[in-house]
């Protein structure tokens, strides 16, 4: 089944949150229900994107906050190039773990960098394509520690952060997104299972209403 002009839903949250886990089982029962679904990724949804990633996750020299920004600018803009926009233009559902609110998050308000210097070069990066619905995964950053600690895997730069960055970015997805009209907020310390639920429940609510119209 295929959406009258396409829907784009982007997957947000701190590291730990569990997005990447909420992304592929929300893909999977839209596609059991006959849905068309690309689930795709920010950084890493391209062949760029996937050698930009591993440079902005091992941060093997420090990187200039302006510089870092740019790096993810230029993945999303590669990112909405090669996937975003054909599959709109194709009419499916397009899933992405993580979008531009990333950037305003972890660089504006995590690194310091001008937000609105950050939206202006997000909306050219993603030719003001913005997406329809925005699912908040909102844990408190202590829970997301201690699942990255025990998922017992190699920390990315960000990862390694101090708990004075992740309370930073706690700070901007709540002020970002908690009363955004087009943001569903999901309580991420539940099981994957009831967080998925919730989330499929809203985004079929959000498919009917839009049909209707
Ligand atoms: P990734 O492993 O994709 O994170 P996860 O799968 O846990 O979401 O690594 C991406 C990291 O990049 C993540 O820590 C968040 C960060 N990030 C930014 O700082 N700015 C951005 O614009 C984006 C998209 C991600």
């Amino acid at each position: 089944m295929q959406i009258k002009t396409g829907l784009l839903i982007a997957i947000e949250g701190i590291d730990g949150a569990g997005k990447s886990t909420l992304a592929n089982i929300l893909a999977r029962q839209l596609i059991a229900l006959n849905h068309s679904v690309i689930l795709t990724k920010e950084p890493g949804g391209t062949h760029l994107g996937k050698q930009l990633r591993d440079i902005l996750q091992t941060q093997l020299y420090p990187l200039d906050p302006k510089a870092e920004y740019l790096l993810f600018a230029a993945d999303r803009a590669q990112h909405f190039h090669d996937i975003i926009i054909p599959y709109l233009q194709q009419n499916n559902i397009v899933i992405s773990d993580r979008m531009s609110d990333s950037s305003l998050v972890y660089q504006g308000y995590g690194r310091g960098l001008d937000i609105s210097t950050l939206q202006t070069i997000n909306a050219w990066a993603m030719n003001n394509i913005t997406p329809d619905i925005t699912i908040y995964v909102r844990v408190a950053y202590t829970v997301a520690r201690e699942r990255i600690l025990q998922r017992n895997m190699q920390l990315t730069a960000f990862e390694k952060e101090q708990d004075i960055f992740l309370q930073k970015l706690v700070v901007g997805f709540d002020d970002l997104l908690l009363s955004n009209p087009h943001c569903i907020v999901i309580d991420g310390t539940t099981t994957p299972e009831i967080v998925a639920i919730t989330a499929i429940e809203k985004v079929l609510q959000w498919i009917k209403s839009r049909t209707k119209q």
